[in-house]
């Protein structure tokens, strides 16, 4: 971990004795259970899992409720079970504590729990590349109910090193002068659809600002090497982009998704980068979750987890 702290960010370790007895609860749990093929039942599982789970662990289950209630911005667990079929189920049970699980169906194949995994020579700035992936929030270009709240990260393979980082927007605005968060709240900049979602052509959003929301409860929708500003030549503009993302750089503070290492963000309030991984094998569960899923359902006209995005976001962009 780095030594920059936020008191908004907590650190939790499961001691030997949290860890048997989580072990015990599972076994009792996935003995005769068959992990279902379907999103919406892998999503019941983990469901079915929360009460086991809040017996077992009551601490870290109120540490997920300051999370779910904005008290804390971020959690990291360490000593949670290191077997994939264990910790998908926790992820989950975890996952839907904060909110309702879903992805986009054209993003890590439509997976519940995405398998984040490096490939060589995929594009920089997405969550295959090896090199570094800089400081940003997800799916930034869609609209704020359409984006994830909380990003959940399971480690189950992780280079020695390799950090996940996040940054509260509130820590970085800090040290910004009043005149660049002005800039920042106005709609002068335009922001591109992630690559995952496979479009064929480049597509950006509508100008929009980076920066919504009281200063107290403030939320930004930020890809620092995805965003630029709507106008040409708008100088302003371009240099709160950097400020911004500097001052998030700054202010992030960097855990290792290292095998049994959980780490759930809040992705309106606050940015999150990753290390560069180098050559060697990583594999990281993912899940979304959110507080509801009305506006996707209405967009999409599916009931979801999974939700076809694109024809909306083509609609939505510039
Ligand atoms: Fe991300």
């Amino acid at each position: 971990m780095s030594d920059t702290t936020s008191e908004r960010i907590t650190v939790e370790s499961l001691n030997p004795t949290e860890r048997a007895r989580l072990a015990n609860t599972l076994t009792g749990y996935l003995s005769g259970l068959e992990w279902p093929a379907n999103p919406a039942e892998q999503a019941a599982v983990g469901r079915d899992f929360v009460p086991a789970f809040e017996a077992t662990l009551p601490h870290l289950a109120q540490v997920l409720q300051d999370v779910k209630s904005g008290k804390l911005l971020a959690a990291y667990f360490t000593g949670l079970p290191q077997e994939p079929s264990e910790a998908r189920i926790v992820l989950l049970a975890m996952s839907s504590m904060l909110g309702a699980t879903f992805n986009y169906s054209s993003q890590n194949s439509g997976e519940l729990v995405m398998r984040l995994v490096p490939i060589t020579g995929s594009a920089g700035n997405t969550n295959a590349t090896r090199g570094e992936f800089k400081i940003h929030t997800d799916d930034a270009a869609l609209p704020r109910d359409a984006r994830t709240e909380y990003i959940n990260l399971y480690g189950i393979v992780n280079p020695p090193g390799t950090l996940t980082s996040y940054a509260a927007a509130s820590d970085a605005l800090s040290e910004l002068d009043p005149s660049v968060i002005d800039v920042l709240r106005e709609a002068r900049f335009s922001l591109r659809f992630p690559t995952s979602f496979g479009f064929g052509a480049e597509m950006w959003s509508a100008p929009c600002p980076i920066l919504v929301g009281a200063e107290d409860d403030i939320e930004l929708r930020f890809p620092s090497y995805a965003t630029r500003p709507s106008r040409e030549g708008d100088e302003v503009a371009l240099a709160a982009i950097e400020r911004l993302a500097k001052a998030l750089d700054r202010h992030a503070v960097g855990f290792p998704l290292d095998p049994g290492c959980f780490l759930t963000f809040n992705n309106y309030r606050g940015a999150h980068k990753r290390g560069a991984i180098g050559e060697s094998e990583r594999l990281i569960f993912r899940t979304y979750s959110t507080r509801t899923l009305d506006f996707l359902r209405d967009v999409t006209g599916s009931h979801g987890p999974i939700f076809p995005i694109d024809s909306f976001a083509k609609k939505i962009s510039a």
